[in-house]
């Protein structure tokens, strides 16, 4: 019965991809779980028993900036080593067919870009950029390991990505903003859905008429409310809809 029912949820879902002229997707951390990359909330989440808002904040590097240039540092080293999965080689192949079609990301690993994503929004910036905390100058560094850095004016630089308490870079999150409530189809993969403001892009689908598609080994506060909730590990359920 419950099989039965999984392949209706199935179908509905790829039928609606299917035949949607724009489609809109939000990944989180889950679509990388299966590339070896842990995710942030949840047991193997954990590192050295910090939890992600304790480190990713303007606050945490600049009181300990080596512990949390070390945690990043970590993730660098466990990225570089990743390769994108057969969920992030899905939705390459989504974008082949859909006439518009915007991936909007929370992660900062660059592996949709790397699989071969071209209109990717990282709406958290990415993990290969610093930026110096005195003159702001970004640069790309792909090193690994990398010690803490110094930019040429001295100051100290941090990774560009976007912490607790920061703003989002104003022109991709219109842009994202944008191309949800345009969508037909909000394919939501792989995140928890609890850190705004990128988790509020569902309530705003939703609002806006969007049929949702949730790819998730969990339940999240979402899926109850969604068209079609697919659980699953992204790597096996994103080739069989998209
Ligand atoms: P989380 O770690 O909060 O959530 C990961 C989600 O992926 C959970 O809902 C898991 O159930 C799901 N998941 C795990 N493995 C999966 C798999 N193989 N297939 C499908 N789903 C799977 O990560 P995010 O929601 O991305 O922000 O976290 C959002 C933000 O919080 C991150 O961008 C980061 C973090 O702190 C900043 O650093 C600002």
């Amino acid at each position: 019965m419950k099989e039965q029912m999984d392949q209706r949820i199935l179908e509905g879902a790829r039928d609606a991809l299917r035949s949607a002229r724009s489609v809109a997707v939000l990944t989180g951390a889950g679509i990388s779980a299966e590339s070896g990359i842990p995710t942030f909330r949840g047991a193997a989440g954990l590192w050295k028993q910090f939890r992600p808002e304790e480190l990713a904040t303007a606050e945490a590097f600049a009181g300990q900036p080596e512990l949390v240039w070390e945690w990043y540092d970590w993730r660098r080293s466990l990225i570089a080593r990743a390769e994108p999965n057969a969920g992030h080689y899905a939705l390459v192949e989504l974008e082949r067919r859909v006439s518009k079609f915007t991936l909007i990301t929370q992660n900062v690993d660059g592996l949709h870009r790397r699989a071969g994503s071209k209109h990717v929004l990282e709406i958290h910036g990415t993990i290969w950029n610093l930026r110096c905390t005195r003159c702001r100058r970004e640069w790309t560094e792909m090193r690994v390991p990398l010690p803490l850095q110094r930019c040429e004016c001295g100051g100290i630089a941090r990774p560009a990505v976007v912490w607790f308490g920061e703003t989002l870079p104003a022109r991709v999150w219109e842009e994202a903003q944008g191309a949800v409530k345009s969508c037909d189809v909000f394919l939501v993969v792989g995140t928890s859905a609890v850190v705004y403001p990128a988790a509020g892009l569902v309530p705003l689908a939703r609002s806006a008429g969007a049929r949702i598609v949730e790819v998730n080994i969990e339940p999240t506060a979402y899926s109850d409310a969604v068209a079609y909730a697919l659980n699953g590990p992204a790597g096996e359920v994103l080739p069989q809809i998209c």
